[in-house]
């Protein structure tokens, strides 16, 4: 199993699977439309011995109040079923996290279960008077602190790209 950085190539892998993981087509033509348009500040692909894909992690730029401060979204996030609970999840937001902080990004977000996000060290998001557009997400808008100086300021609505108001 090679955790690294997405190529162009690995595009349909990552389409298949998150069209085989979710069980639905959302979150592939999402992933679909971002890298199409640019917005896919990093994707990070877990690939097995023939060079398939069977996991995936994207990043998305995302809006602070309206301002561009270095911060990303975490998602969405997948493994292949027959891979699962054996810490490829793990491997892939760590790797993405390890990446992000090299390239000088501030802070990570993410909508999904603070039992799974929190053994990352995801904290709640709400604490910092942080928030994003969907109703009754206190609990699950999480954040990850990559840089120091990265809440200083920061607070209201994070922002997604446009895109992901259609999911
Ligand atoms: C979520 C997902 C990526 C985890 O991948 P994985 O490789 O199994 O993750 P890990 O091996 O690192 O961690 C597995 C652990 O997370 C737990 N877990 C998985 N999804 C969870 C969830 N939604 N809520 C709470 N815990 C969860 C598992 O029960 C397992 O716990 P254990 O270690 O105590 O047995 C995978 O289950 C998946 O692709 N699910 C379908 C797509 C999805 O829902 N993605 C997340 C939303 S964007």
């Amino acid at each position: 199993m090679l955790i690294r950085v997405e190529i162009p190539v690995d595009a349909a892998g990552i389409d298949n699977l998150l069209r085989e993981a979710f069980g639905r087509d959302i979150e592939a033509d999402l992933v679909q439309r971002l890298r199409e348009d640019g917005l896919l500040t990093l994707g990070v692909v877990a690939t097995d011995d023939e060079g398939g894909v069977v996991g995936y992690a994207a990043f998305t730029p995302v809006d602070v109040q309206g301002e561009d401060r270095q911060w990303v979204g975490l998602g969405p996030l997948a493994v292949h079923a027959s891979l699962r609970r054996q810490g490829l999840g793990e491997k892939l937001v760590y790797e993405g996290l390890d990446s992000l902080n090299e390239f000088g990004y501030a802070a990570v977000v993410v909508l999904g279960s603070p039992e799974y996000y929190g053994r990352f060290g995801f904290k709640s998001a709400a604490e910092h008077n942080l928030h994003c557009r969907w109703p009754e997400t206190e609990k699950a808008f999480q954040l990850y602190v990559l840089a120091d100086n990265a809440l200083e300021g920061a607070s209201g609505l994070v922002e997604y790209p446009p895109h992901f108001n259609h999911i």
